[in-house]
């Protein structure tokens, strides 16, 4: 049954699929070129939001995907669902190519394909209702035979997001954020997609509204099959969320890894600062909990440092193969980790040493590896 047929039945009976892959990404790279010009716009570099990424979604399961602001999660996610041209690598979705797929093969991919946004205000049209807003989409695919038809099936979209009939009539502003988000996932959700992409799915939304929205997420994927990439700053999230938690920095996966063992056994050093960074709530647990504060913001990803790109921050950096050797993302365990060291520091072998920031002026930039400015806790990024 599809994802569709089970809405529009309103009986829950899709039955997921797991264990094989539905997204399948490889060397993934977005490069977005800088230019420069007075009459003549010249390419003076790049922008590596996305710098071969390697990852596999598996179907009926969530991954969720977390990093600093600016380190390429949006850019990622945006490249998977072909919202943003990759400049190389490639995207494969139950088993077709899509980097390569004509225009008129990718409109009837997107279908398949959705995104949830963060800020459902600015996302939906002010001046359309909710039924204008959910017809849309129906239209644009050629879904529902007539209007009878389609009506029935948003009816039962909205149902399934919580949300009652009348509000087919009402404009977003008329409802809370919260209730805006249900209708963001009515949107995606009423096209029948086998993926959705959330981006950042609850930020915006005050804490107590957040759980709903993200056991929603969780109820509707049990029931449909759905398959999800969440992207989240807040870890405690995508921890809840997640069955695999993928951890960027500058346009790179350092870390990959199912749920519980990153969150009880992180190995890179960059996901050992941001799980130091989330307070625990058994007392004398939080007592004892390893605090590491990264030195610096993160570097540009128009000039990222060379070798590895954490090194410039990583207070286990040694003087050997960090500074001019780029780790491969390698498996350790159930973990994929891009880190030379990462047994060693995990066995205790290696130290965390200091790490002094390095203030860059902003016209150095763009000759010199890493631009740190200012300390800064991975706690903000949390
Ligand atoms: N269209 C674009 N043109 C040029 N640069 C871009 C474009 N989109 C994103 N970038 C740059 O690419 C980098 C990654 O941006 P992206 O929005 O993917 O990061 P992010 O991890 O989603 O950050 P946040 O958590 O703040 O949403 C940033 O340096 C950003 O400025
Ligand atoms: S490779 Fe070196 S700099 Fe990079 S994370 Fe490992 S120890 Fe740190
Ligand atoms: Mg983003």
């Amino acid at each position: 049954m599809t994802r569709e047929a089970a809405v529009t039945d309103g009986a829950a009976t899709a039955v997921p699929v797991r264990g094989d892959s539905l997204v399948e990404v490889r060397d993934l790279k977005v490069h977005f070129p800088i230019t420069r010009g007075i009459l003549f716009d010249r390419v003076v570099g790049h922008v590596k939001a996305v710098d071969g990424v390697d990852l596999t979604i598996p179907r009926g399961r969530t991954y969720g995907l977390v990093g600093e602001s600016g380190c390429g999660k949006s850019t990622l996610g945006r490249a998977i669902l072909r919202l943003t041209r990759p400049t190389s690598g490639t995207v494969v979705f139950d088993g077709i190519e899509l980097t390569g797929l004509p225009a008129d093969r990718m409109r009837a991919m997107r279908r398949r394909m959705q995104m949830i946004f963060q800020d459902p205000m600015s996302s939906l049209d002010p001046r359309q209702n909710v039924e204008s807003i959910l017809i849309e989409g129906l239209q644009a695919h050629g879904i529902g035979a007539d209007r009878a038809a389609r009506r029935k099936l948003i009816t039962r979209t909205l149902d399934a997001v919580g949300l009652p009939t009348w509000a087919l009539s009402r404009y977003p502003h008329e409802f809370s954020g919260g209730q805006r988000q249900r209708i963001g996932i009515a949107r995606a959700l009423v096209l029948g997609p086998d993926l959705i992409v959330a981006d950042e799915p609850v930020s915006a939304l005050d804490v107590s509204v957040q759980a709903q929205v993200i056991n929603l997420l969780d109820e509707l994927q049990e029931e449909l099959g759905l398959t999800y990439l969440v992207i989240a700053h807040d870890l405690a999230v995508v921890r809840h969320i997640s069955d695999v938690v993928g951890v960027m920095y500058l346009g790179t996966l350092v870390e990959e890894a199912p749920s519980d063992r990153l969150y009880s056994q992180p190995l890179h050093p960059y996901t050992r600062a941001l799980m130091s960074a989330v307070p625990v709530p058994d007392p004398d647990v939080e007592d004892r909990r390893e605090r590491i504060l990264l030195a610096g913001d993160l570097p540009s990803p128009a000039n990222p440092p060379t070798g590895c790109r954490f090194h410039t921050r990583c207070p286990w950096a040694q003087p050997t193969r960090c500074p001019d050797e780029r780790p491969e993302l390698r498996t350790i365990g159930a973990s994929r980790v891009a880190c030379h060291w990462a047994e060693r520091i995990a066995s205790g072998e290696l130290r965390r040493h200091e790490v002094t920031a390095q203030l860059v002026r902003p016209e150095d930039a763009g000759d010199t590896p890493g631009t740190l400015a200012t300390p800064s806790e991975p706690g903000s990024f949390v």
